[in-house]
Order: C-alpha cells, then structure tokens, then sequence
C-alpha cells in the first residue's frame, strides 16, 4: 500500500517540478503551472498524503496529522522532516526548491489550526536542509 501512495505522490511531484528550470529558459513555451505559494505546494505534493484537512491517516500506515500540530512550533523540525524525509515520509530536496519547501512549511504552520506565524524562508531551508540521496545526481 506504501508504495503505492508513493509512486502516486512522485509522478505528482516530478511534473510539478521539472518546469522550475525549464521556465527560467526564454521562448515563451506555456507549460504547466509550477507549484509557487504554499498552498499550491501543499495541494499538489503534501496533501496526497496529509489529506485536504491536514488530518492525516491511518490505514495501510499512519500519516500524523500536521492540523493542531505542537511539532510545528519550531522551524527546525518540519524543515529536517521536509528536506531529508522522516520514516515513510519522502524527503523533498532536489525535488522542490528550498523556496517552495518554505512556503509549504509557511503554508501548515499557519493554517489547520497552526498559528505560528513567523515565515520559514528558503535561507532557513538551505541552512538546515539535508542534502538530497547522493544517487538522485
Ligand atoms: C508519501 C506520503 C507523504 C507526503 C507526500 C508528505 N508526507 Fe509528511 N509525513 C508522512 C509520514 C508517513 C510522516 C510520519 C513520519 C514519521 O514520523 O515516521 C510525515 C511527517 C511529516 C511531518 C512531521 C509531523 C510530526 O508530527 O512529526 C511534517 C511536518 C510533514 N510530514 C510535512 C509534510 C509536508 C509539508 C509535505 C509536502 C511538502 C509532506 N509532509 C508530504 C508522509 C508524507
């Protein structure tokens, strides 16, 4: 079951993040929107995952809840779990920017009931984001 939601969630993600650098390029080629804010991050990588509410699951695995989540307090937790991946919890280094990793984590420490307001930046996720698997390059 694992594996399967994970295949389901990187064909989501790599397409969403393979135009980052194709945009960049000139020659007005109209491709699909990249992911920019934290929730369109969140709606298209997280959410397969933490479900639309931020709730979670339990079923084949647990997914946490990331709504009312005490655990988003400090940046430096979400950031290591977001960057270098946590148990059955993809990391997403090399596969989304620091930029759109800090506005996910932005995103859910400041909705589902989260109010912690201060914005995670991308040099706060360069800083203490582990390294994509050196196989990946
Ligand atoms: C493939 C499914 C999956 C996807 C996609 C996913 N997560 Fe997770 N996430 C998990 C699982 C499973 C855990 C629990 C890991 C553990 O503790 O072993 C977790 C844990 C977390 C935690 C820690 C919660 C806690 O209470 O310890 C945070 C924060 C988090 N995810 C944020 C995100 C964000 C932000 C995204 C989108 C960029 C995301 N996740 C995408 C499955 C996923």
């Amino acid at each position: 079951m694992r594996k399967i939601v994970l295949a389901a969630v990187l064909l989501a993600a790599f397409p969403a993040a393979a135009p980052v650098a194709a945009q960049d390029s000139a020659g007005g080629v109209v491709r699909v929107e990249k992911p920019v804010t934290g929730e369109q991050v969140y709606g298209q990588v997280c959410q397969a995952c933490h479900m639309a509410d931020a709730k979670g699951a339990t079923g084949a695995g647990t997914i946490p809840a990331l709504a009312n989540n005490p655990r988003l307090a400090g940046a430096a937790y979400p950031i290591m779990v977001v960057t270098g991946g946590k148990g059955a919890m993809p990391g997403f280094s090399g596969m989304l920017s620091n930029a759109q990793m800090a506005e996910a984590i932005t995103y859910v420490r400041t909705h589902f009931g989260n109010n912690y307001a201060k914005p995670v930046t991308e040099a706060d996720v360069a800083k203490l984001a582990k390294p994509p698997p050196a196989a990946s390059h």
